[in-house]
């Protein structure tokens, strides 16, 4: 039996999500803003919580209704068998996302919605579900545009950025699902070398091999929300799991990453120990501006700081060195670039072969490609 899902995911990887969701089998394929919707059966469910890169949750939706005015909200929600999905001794917590409607306060819209199911499992059961914001059995997610509000459960749980092997993190990480949509949408072949100069903890690193050997993306992740449901079939998610385990490859990668924080380079090391990727990928100290390029010719993929996250005595000459040394050192090598500091990019001093909008987080970045064309032809300047 087959249903609705929606798989929500960063603002600018909604077209490589329904490229993963189209490879992975899903039907009914329709992008969205920042999510995309879908068709597909338990098993599918499962596979996607487990395998997709770019997705940040998979929602399953209950019902929907009209909201003309707020009370409607509750009486709506309070209707809903929810007896049929919890028993009292469960727990549940509300995720609220609102936009133009009658309400302004998504916590607000939470606690009435929460408030509704409690209601209801009181009157019908006799005693009342508790509410764990951190672990609950079943999480719940109401949405609300304009006038119409759609009630989902959410099959994932904890967000799908929480892979589970990054146990140690530095003072910017970026969120995984970024980093596995950048990898995608650097066009990389998963063969050629790649180095990322400023690689922090390794997300960008960790994200590209377990692409590249075909490693699910729940690999090292224990928990997804649909465990805990009533129709929560264990056979079925084990053979999945062995399914796309089986289809692991055992390539040997060309990955290497530096950073000249002692500290990065002690938690990309821990993540690779705990990852087993150490033979795949090789970290180490170092700044970019004295690296000796680690490949004669590859990709370089990296999230150097930006102004907002990342405090640099000066951006513009920070970037200025970028260019200087893509420039002196890396001649043949195609390099992206992720940034929210929009101004300073321009002080690369290359003219970037592609731009690519996208979000990280709530700072609007773009994703900067830049081909250092090797021998005689020069590099494209950027004519500022
Ligand atoms: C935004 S963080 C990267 C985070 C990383 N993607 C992760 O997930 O952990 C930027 C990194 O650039 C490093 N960095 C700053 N200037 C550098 C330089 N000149 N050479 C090498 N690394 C540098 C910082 O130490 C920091 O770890």
């Amino acid at each position: 039996m087959t249903f609705p899902l929606i798989a929500k995911t960063v603002s600018g990887l909604e077209d490589v999500l329904t490229h993963e969701l189209e490879t992975l089998g899903a039907t009914d394929i329709m992008k969205l803003n920042r999510a995309v919707s879908f068709t597909a059966d338990a098993e599918m469910m499962y596979r996607i919580n487990y395998a997709c890169r770019t997705a940040l949750r998979i929602l399953k939706p209950l019902f929907h209704f009209e909201i003309l005015e707020q009370k409607d909200l509750y009486e709506h929600i309070y209707e809903f068998p929810w007896e049929d999905y919890l028993d009292a001794e469960h727990s549940i917590s509300i995720d609220a996302v609102i936009s133009y409607t009658v309400f302004t306060n998504s916590q607000f819209v939470a606690q009435r919605s929460k408030d509704a199911i409690v209601d209801r499992l009181r009157e019908k059961l006799g005693k009342r579900p508790s509410v764990d914001l951190e672990n609950p059995d079943l999480k719940i997610n109401v949405h609300l545009f304009k006038d119409s509000c759609t009630v989902a459960l959410d099959s994932s749980g904890q967000s799908l950025h929480r892979r589970g092997y990054r146990k140690i993190t530095g003072p910017a990480p970026i969120n995984e699902v970024l980093a596995a949509g950048l990898v995608k949408l650097s066009e990389w072949d998963t063969i050629a070398p790649l180095f990322d100069p400023m690689c922090g903890s390794g997300t960008l690193l960790i994200e590209a091999a377990m692409l590249a050997k075909n490693m699910p993306a729940g690999y090292f992740r224990e928990e997804w929300g649909f465990m805990k449901w009533r129709d929560f079939d264990a056979a079925l998610w084990e053979k999945v799991k062995e399914d796309c385990r089986t289809q692991i490859s055992a390539v040997k990668l060309n990955i290497h990453g530096s950073d000249r924080a002692e500290r990065a380079i002690e938690s990309a090391r821990e993540n690779l120990r705990f990852t087993g990727l150490y033979d795949d990928i090789s970290v180490e100290v170092g700044s970019f501006e004295e690296s000796t390029p680690p490949f004669e010719t590859g990709f370089i993929i990296s999230n150097p700081p930006y102004d907002e996250r990342l405090k640099i005595e000066d951006s513009l000459v920070f970037y200025k060195m970028i260019g200087d040394t893509l420039k002196r050192k890396y001649a043949g090598y195609t390099a992206w670039f992720i940034s929210s500091d929009l101004e300073s990019i321009k002080f690369i001093g290359l003219r970037p072969s592609r731009r690519i909008p996208v979000f990280n987080g709530p700072l609007e970045c773009r994703f900067v490609k830049f081909e250092m064309f090797a021998g005689k032809k020069g590099y494209p300047d950027a004519g500022k």
